[in-house]
């Protein structure tokens, strides 16, 4: 397909983003170029549209369209126990330090679909440590946030997910989590009965709360640095003292402002605990 001029392209984004957040409060300003301009010109060819004018025209008539376009700028890709490792690290670093807490509080930041959220639920449940847990999931996306407290997730990946929870550190049968029902299964409800699932969006919402373990990982990647640290300027400011930020592989606290304040547990899965 043939787009405008890529300068002239990458200037009428612009001007789409500034339009959005007008019209539907969403401010994609300070998402990574690189990845917004990539799902545009996806998004486009799967809806067969030519330019960014033909965009415009839809997003701004039809607001399940501009649903569609919010799941393709947002990046909803998850996993249960991805990167296994940083599940064992909670396990074996963190957990048993919040066990000696009398209650827990956990955030879970664009939790996307709930794979994430059931992971730290069966960790959690497995410490002995879920009955004394309030688990906040949050993301930007109320169409996956409507999917994430159901727990139903498709059966093709099971094997891969039952792996994943052995790789970090699982105690029983993965099966005996949930029952299976024609190419889906269904997790536990009694998992999440301690969870409150709501909209949050990182990148213009303040602090709500404070937490003991902060979880958000695969997230501040598609943000610049500037959003990036508002986001963890928000976290510090939601994270108790000696409280946990566990970002994952992908991101790290060592360019930000509030690094200082933190000390890395686990340097590799980037587990950081705010000690000063
Ligand atoms: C790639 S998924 C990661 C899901 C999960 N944390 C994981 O690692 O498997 C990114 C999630 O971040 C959410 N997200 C994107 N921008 C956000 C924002 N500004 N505020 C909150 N969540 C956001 C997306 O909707 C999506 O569900």
């Amino acid at each position: 397909m043939k787009l405008e001029n890529e300068a002239h392209f990458e200037q009428d984004v612009e001007t789409l983003i500034e339009e959005i957040k007008q019209q539907y409060g969403y401010d994609f300003s300070g998402y990574s170029r690189a990845s917004v301009y990539r799902r545009i010109k996806r998004f486009l060819s799967q809806k067969h549209l030519n330019s960014l004018e033909q965009l415009r025209g839809h997003l701004f008539s039809d607001s399940f369209f501009f649903e569609n376009f919010l799941q393709e700028i947002t990046v909803n890709v998850t996993e249960m126990f991805r990167d296994p490792s940083f599940f064992l690290s909670l396990r074996q670093n963190v957990l048993p330090i919040l066990s000696t807490y009398p209650f827990i509080k956990v955030w879970d930041a664009g939790c996307s679909t709930g794979e994430e959220l059931f992971s730290l639920a069966i960790l959690l449940q497995e410490e002995g440590l879920l009955g004394r847990t309030k688990i906040y999931a949050t993301d930007i996306n109320q169409k996956v946030l409507k999917q994430a407290k159901t727990g139903i997730f498709s059966a093709t990946n099971m094997p891969a997910y039952t792996a994943a929870y052995y790789a970090a550190g699982g105690k029983k049968e993965f099966a005996s989590y949930y029952t299976s029902n024609y190419g889906s299964v269904k997790f536990d409800s009694a998992l999440v009965k301690n969870v409150v699932v709501y909209p949050h969006n990182l990148a213009t919402d303040s602090s709500f709360n404070e937490f003991h373990l902060i979880v958000c990982r695969n997230v501040l990647i598609y943000f610049n640095r500037v959003l990036q640290e508002r986001v963890y300027s928000l976290f510090d400011e939601s994270l108790v003292s000696l409280g946990y930020l566990a970002l994952g592989k992908k991101e790290t606290l060592a360019m930000a402002g509030i690094s200082n304040r933190y000390t890395a547990v686990d340097k590799s899965n980037r587990v950081y605990r705010k000690t000063n």
